[in-house]
């Protein structure tokens, strides 16, 4: 099977949607409508949509087949009790709390969790993580290796914890203000980049020695646990499933958005060990999502996810994966562009700071490098940067050291022809990278900006 560098599809095309083909012209009216803002164009303004991996998945016929087997009962679904069986079969949780989303979980799991004055440490921030952290009064602590903010940096494992910054975190404010310890895999704005097996299990025997809870972040745990196959000694003859398995026993729990490696278009969920936490999260996810059976899912969503994480354990499902993504990243790195490195898991991350030198970060290169790309071929993507990071406490923008904007391959969606598209439109921004200017604000909303944010070019 192994003709390709590139892995091809293990998988056959059995119904299409057609894209909209446009003139420069028309996207040169949509993104001045969007407000230089990619999230605020419409599908009929996008060619190849790149903006994200979340709920953009193409599902399988077995998983289109399943939504036919929705039981739709108020309380008591059966599509919940094989969601929760095939969760503790294959992640090894004891418990299942179902979720709209990813984001439901990580509001259940920071209020159960948090008091005011707590500390949250994790491998780098994301945004809706870290909000419900900071709604419920915590403040986040990055604790990740120093190489993840480094987009040259080609360590195998740059999603790893750093255990120095964690125990010196411990060592200040005492375990007791540590709820808990929140471990991405992988981890998004760090690229996509994986954590190794013997990161997850130092971290928790660490956190173990305080009393300190470790729950991970899972949404991309079967890209993480691909990358361990791939990089680390001793995991290359084992399967998919064995590691994700031996990955949770390093944790407490988990917050998962189905709509990534879940390989689904919605839904979520909450996984806990612990009894007292699940009564406590089943009391709260009546308030803010539904029955503990369904939490904001219908009965086909459940069964299309359950079906979705089983199929997400087969190597060939994740290793194409892999291969598309790393296809694109190795033409853009051919071609000389400045990309983050190693090439993670769900995207491509162009580095906007060495593609734009010359536009200071609080004028948005990153943002304005993804209305660029838009302009020059319909090529949709995402600004992970300034925008992103958003502001502090006192109303300063946070500074990252990341000024990112992400090409984000979609599960099963998208050929290797539609990738050499994407290549050739980023080639030809960086040709006439000198000719553009920064942006600046003309509506900025006060939390998670980068959604609704509206920008002008600065002349
Ligand atoms: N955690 C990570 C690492 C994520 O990437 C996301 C979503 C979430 C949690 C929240 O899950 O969207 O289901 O509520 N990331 C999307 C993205 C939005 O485009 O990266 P959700």
């Amino acid at each position: 099977m192994d003709y390709n560098k590139y892995m091809a599809e293990p998988y056959k095309i059995k119904m299409v949607e057609p894209i909209a083909v446009t003139t420069r012209e028309q996207r040169e009216a949509a993104i001045r409508r969007a407000g230089w803002n990619t999230f605020l164009l419409t599908t009929d303004d996008v060619y190849i949509d790149l903006l994200t991996d979340s709920g953009t998945n193409a599902m399988s016929d077995n998983q289109w087949a399943g939504l036919m087997l929705g039981d739709e009962a108020y309380s008591g679904s059966r599509n919940f009790r094989n969601l929760e069986a095939t969760v503790r079969e294959l992640y090894g949780f004891k418990y299942v709390v179902p979720t709209h989303q990813g984001r439901g979980a990580e509001n259940i799991l920071s209020q159960i969790m948090i008091k005011p004055g707590d500390y949250v440490p994790g491998n780098m921030y994301f945004t809706t993580t870290r909000a419900h952290q900071e709604l419920n009064g915590a403040t986040f602590r990055d604790i990740i290796i120093d190489e993840a903010h480094d987009p040259e940096s080609e360590h195998p494992f740059k999603g790893n914890v750093d255990l120095d910054k964690l125990q010196a975190l411990i060592d200040e404010v005492g375990a007791e203000r540590i709820p808990y310890i929140c471990v991405a895999v992988t981890v998004n704005l760090a690229g996509g980049q994986p954590v190794s097996m013997a990161n997850l299990k130092a971290v928790y025997e660490l956190a173990q020695k305080y009393n300190i809870k470790v729950m991970m972040d899972a949404t991309r745990c079967v890209e993480n646990a691909c990358f361990i196959k791939h990089r680390e000694p001793g995991y290359e003859n084992k399967t998919i499933q064995e590691i994700i398995r031996e990955m949770y026993t390093y944790a407490d729990g988990c917050t998962m958005s189905g709509k990534k490696d879940g390989i689904v278009n919605i839904g979520g969920f909450l996984a806990l060990n612990d009894e007292e936490l699940y009564q406590k999260a089943t009391s709260l996810v009546v308030v803010y999502e539904g029955m503990p059976s369904y939490g904001g899912m219908t009965g086909r969503d459940m069964e299309a996810l359950a079906r979705g994480i089983r199929e997400s354990m087969d190597y060939n499902f994740i290793a194409h994966r892999l291969a598309q993504v790393q296809y694109l990243g190795d033409k853009l790195i051919e071609a000389g562009i400045p990309v983050v490195k190693p090439i993670g898991g769900h995207a491509v991350f162009l580095d906007a700071r060495q593609f734009y030198p010359h536009i200071p970060q609080d004028e948005f290169p990153a943002q304005m490098l993804a209305a660029q790309l838009y302009l020059e071929s319909g090529v949709r993507s995402m600004e992970r940067g300034i925008i992103s990071a958003g502001r502090d406490k006192s109303g300063n923008h946070y500074y990252p050291k990341l000024e990112l904007v992400r090409l984000t391959i979609p599960r099963r969606v998208y050929t290797y022809a539609h990738l050499d598209v994407v290549a050739e439109a980023v080639k030809e921004c960086y040709k006439n990278r000198n000719n553009v200017k920064g942006l600046r604000f003309v509506y900025e909303p006060p939390v998670l900006r980068f959604f609704t944010a509206r920008f002008e070019p600065i002349e």
